[in-house]
């Protein structure tokens, strides 16, 4: 079993690889990482979406899923995680490189932290081993148990990465990621200052809004043109924002059992069917923009003023819910994180890479404050070659 890689000084070749909430698809990123910690040189050097079929994505959202569909799915995703790292190393081999490792998050099926569960756990699937015995690469994956175990809510890890890639002496900036939930990190000079959170639903809701409205003819508002094009129902949007996940305080993380469709908007939905699709999803998505720019006044303007907000992850696409977030924030920039160089849709499989990079130097790289964890821990489990 070759695993020198743990000893490798120079720089590491990295696939990280993300299957978010929304279940749209993979991300792959490959990336160039050399060091750890604070000193750590980070190059994307491509990156790629691999979307799912769309009967493949029911399957993922299935609100009901059998532990035995979950062990199937483990394995066909496996392979689809498999599938995509092969390409990558092919555009690596084009670079006149060799990937070194793979660092897959995997796809979240059920994310019930503490303390708001009684009874905690975690669960991603896509099978490491089929990952290594297909690639021939070490593979790191499961990152968020550990953090878990720690007492934290394993949620959100994307700070660690965040911080690394755009810390800067001088300046506060938050980054704000929009996939099927959103989150900021306010990126301070100093790890110990770092503020992160998940603020609530992100395209989750317009995705299945639209999902449900047009009976799965569509799976999302493209650049946010029916929203464009809708008013908001005052009375919908109170009640969207009177969810008690946004009157929680940070630390605190989200996901499809809090906003998935079936639970925040199926009922919701039905009882206004007088309304029009595009005013539906107006208010949706001013919904979201609202509860994003309400947490960023409640939770982090009291102690922090950002210099500027960097969007990434899909929500970035979506030029309404972009307008609106840029008028509930003036005096902000809003930005997104491709005008950082770091591609909106491919942030968060570099922020598993760099996390993949960590656990191999036995580096910690939860965030404690953002998390929740007792300590400091190194995530991560190691499948070997
Ligand atoms: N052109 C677009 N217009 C509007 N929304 C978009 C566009 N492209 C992507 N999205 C949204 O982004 C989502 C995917 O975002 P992503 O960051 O991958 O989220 P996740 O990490 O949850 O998978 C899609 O489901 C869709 O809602
Ligand atoms: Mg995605």
């Amino acid at each position: 079993m070759d695993l020198s890689i743990l000893k490798k000084q120079q720089a590491r070749f990295v696939v990280g690889l993300m299957s978010g909430t929304s279940s749209d698809g993979i991300d792959a990123a490959l990336v160039r990482i050399k060091g750890t910690g604070s000193k750590i040189v980070i190059k994307l050097i491509s990156h790629r979406h691999f979307p799912y079929a769309p009967n493949f994505r029911i399957r993922l959202l299935n609100e009901h899923m059998t532990a035995r569909e979950a062990c199937i799915l483990n394995f066909e995703l496996g392979e689809r995680f498999a599938e995509a790292v092969l390409a990558m190393m092919e555009e690596a081999q084009k670079e006149g490189v060799s990937v070194d490792f793979i660092a897959s998050h995997g796809h979240t099926v059920a994310h019930l932290p503490p303390p708001h569960n009684e009874k905690p756990g975690t669960m991603q699937i896509g099978e490491a081993a089929v990952i290594a015995e297909r690639t021939g690469r070490l593979v790191v994956s499961d990152f968020r148990t550990r953090d878990m175990a720690a007492g934290g809510q394993g949620a959100p890890l994307i700070p660690y990465a965040d911080w690394l890639l755009f810390r800067k002496l001088d300046r506060k900036v938050a980054c704000l990621n929009i996939g099927g939930i959103a989150n900021f990190t306010v990126v301070t000079p100093n790890f110990e200052d770092i503020i992160a959170f998940d603020t609530g639903p992100g395209n989750m809701a317009i995705d299945g809004a639209v999902r449900l409205l047009t009976r799965g003819m569509k799976e999302m508002d493209k650049d946010g043109a029916a929203a464009a094009k809708g008013k908001v129902i005052e009375e919908f949007k109170e009640f969207l924002l009177s969810h008690r996940y946004f009157a929680k305080v940070p630390p605190k993380s989200a996901g499809r059992e809090e906003f998935g469709a079936e639970v925040y908007l199926r009922d919701a939905l039905a009882a206004r069917r007088n309304h029009s699709f595009e005013d539906l999803v107006a208010t949706v998505t001013d919904a979201v923009a609202t509860s994003i720019v309400n947490a960023f006044n409640r939770f982090i303007r009291p102690e922090h003023e950002p210099q500027y907000v960097i969007v990434g992850g899909g929500g970035a696409m979506n030029l309404t819910l972009m307008r609106l977030l840029r008028r509930g924030l003036p005096g902000i920039q809003v930005f997104t994180s491709d005008q950082f160089g770091i591609p909106h849709s491919a942030r968060e499989a570099i922020a598993f890479a760099i996390l993949g990079n960590e656990t191999l130097f036995g580096t910690p790289a939860n965030v404690p404050q953002a998390t929740g964890a007792s300590h400091s821990v190194v995530l991560g489990k190691i499948t070997p070659p």
